[in-house]
Order: structure tokens, then C-alpha cells, then sequence
């Protein structure tokens, strides 16, 4: 799987600001850059026709950072068909944590690997707060998306109140560990994570890339106490939370943060590009 660990991408970096620690301590990282929009409950399929057809010919010539687009169940059909072939990704918002069977309104993963589906979003702080899911229910989720082929992006985060009472390092702890919770050491490995602080989410507020570092950082120690150096080094982790074009770069050039989970400025191409192509 090409998104996975594709090794260390060296030139992504060379023209990176060089005397920056930071940059240096990323040369020897092996993890590719992910950036993937969440399109949430937006766009019916024809309108994510039109965007999808913009990306792809938008962002036909970038190789350097994984580019995946997550639209609504109804548009994946037709999306997919478009995405075929290009270097676009395509990710669901969710997946059930059963197969095929009586379970009303669930998406089973054999329906998501038909139409080409590589990754899911689970976990995202909107289903924890509105449909009430809970760290083990994501991490029965993320067992099911790893059984059948499917990468879990798994999003984890504090709310404001959380963070003004300095419990945000415990509160993501709890649901690392949680969400991840029986997964053995390479299928976390293969996952995506997603630090997105709730009051940073569709607000406008983002977090300073310090205060984003910091939190990445964290997490990544909490993955080497779970399952080791090797395991935490490969595991990437996005940042979510009112991402654009003009702090993705300062954001993404944090030697813990990964990529982007891309909600608002996703919706129209020209957001999402400038936000690829200033991370690039
Ligand atoms: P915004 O980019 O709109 O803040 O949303 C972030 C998000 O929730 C992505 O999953």
C-alpha cells in the first residue's frame, strides 16, 4: 500500500527553511505528507462531481503528499469513478462496525471496497458529540476498517472547556488509547491519526503550529509507550481545525504534524489546492 510508509521523501524538505532544527529532525522521518478533505454533510453528488473534476486536473502533477478526498456516502459512486486512475484518494466519513446484515442506515466496509474506498474517518469529534460515539465503539470501527483493507483515519481532540482546564494531554491520551484499543502493533501503524481541538473546528481559531506541535508530540509518545519507537515514528498524524491556504504551510512544517484534515476550505478547489500546494 503506497500511502502507507513510502520512506523518507527527502526533496519534499530540501526547500524548506534549512537552518530550522525542526527541519533537520524530519530528514530522517518516513512519513509521507497526508492531506484529506472532509467534506462532511456538504455537497450533493452532482456538485461533488464538479469539485472532484476541478482537484483532479487541479492537482494532476502532485506525487509528494497523499491527496484524499472524503465526500458524503451518496456522491462516493460516481466519485470514485472519477478518481480512478488519478492520484486522488478516496475516504468515507464512516463505516459500520459490522458487515453486511440487518443493521438500518449502516455502510458496511465490503460496500466501501467496492466502489474503491481506501480510507474512513471515524471517531470525528461531530459523531462523538452528536451521535454520542464513544473511544471503544471507534476503535470496534477501526478493527473492522483494518479486517477488511480499509485505513482508519481516527480523529482524537479536546473541547475549549478541556483545554482551559489543562486536561487536554489527559483527554487525548484517553482516547488514543481507546480508540486504538486492541488494534495489534502494525495495524496502528498503518493508521492515521487526526489531532483536531474541538474549538479550533469550523471556528476560524486555529491552534498556533506550537500549540498543535505540542499536542502531536504528545501523541506520539503516548503511541512509543503503546507500541514502541519503531511503531510511533511511522504512525502519521494530521492536524484538523480551520486549515487554509495561509497556515498550512507554518502548521505542516512542524516535525510532528503530518498532513491535514481539511473541513470548511475543502469544499472549493481552490482552497484545497493552495492548501496541497503550500505544504508541498
Ligand atoms: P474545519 O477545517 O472546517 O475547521 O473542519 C475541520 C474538520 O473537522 C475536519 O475533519
Amino acid at each position: 500500500m503506497e500511502e502507507v510508509y513510502p520512506g523518507r521523501l527527502f526533496p519534499l524538505y530540501a526547500n524548506r527553511a534549512v537552518a530550522n532544527v525542526s527541519v533537520l529532525l524530519r530528514m530522517d522521518k518516513e512519513r509521507k505528507l497526508i492531506v484529506a478533505g472532509n467534506w462532511k454533510s456538504n455537497k450533493t453528488n452532482s456538485e461533488a462531481v464538479a469539485l472532484v473534476t476541478d482537484l483532479i486536473r487541479e492537482l494532476a502533477a502532485v506525487k509528494e503528499v497523499d491527496v484524499v478526498v472524503c465526500p458524503a456516502f451518496t456522491a462516493l459512486s460516481d466519485v470514485s469513478k472519477l478518481v480512478l486512475g488519478s492520484n486522488i484518494r478516496l475516504g468515507a466519513q464512516n463505516l459500520s462496525d459490522s458487515g453486511y446484515g440487518a443493521f438500518t442506515g449502516e455502510i458496511a466496509p465490503g460496500m466501501l471496497r467496492e466502489l474503491s474506498v481506501r480510507y474512513v474517518i471515524l471517531g470525528h469529534s461531530e459523531r462523538r458529540q452528536f451521535q454520542k460515539e464513544s473511544d471503544a465503539l471507534v476503535a470496534k470501527k477501526a478493527a473492522n476498517a483494518h479486517a477488511n483493507n480499509l485505513i482508519p483515519i481516527v480523529c482524537v481532540g479536546e473541547t475549549l472547556a478541556e483545554r482551559e482546564a489543562s486536561i487536554t494531554e489527559k483527554v487525548v491520551e484517553t482516547q488514543v488509547r481507546g480508540s486504538l484499543a486492541g488494534l495489534t502493533a502494525e495495524q496502528v501503524e498503518s493508521t492515521v491519526l487526526a489531532y483536531e481541538p474541538v474549538w479550533a473546528i469550523g471556528t476560524g481559531k486555529t491552534a498556533t503550529s506550537a500549540q498543535a506541535q505540542e499536542v502531536h508530540a504528545f501523541i506520539r509518545k503516548v503511541l512509543v509507550s503503546m507500541h514502541g519507537e519503531a511503531i510511533a515514528r511511522r504512525v502519521r498524524i494530521q492536524y484538523g481545525g480551520s486549515v487554509k491556504g495561509s497556515n498550512a504551510r507554518e502548521l505542516l512544517q512542524q516535525p510532528d504534524i503530518d498532513g491535514a484534515l481539511v473541513g470548511g476550505a475543502s469544499l472549493e478547489s481552490k482552497g484545497f489546492v493552495e492548501i496541497i500546494k503550500n505544504s508541498i
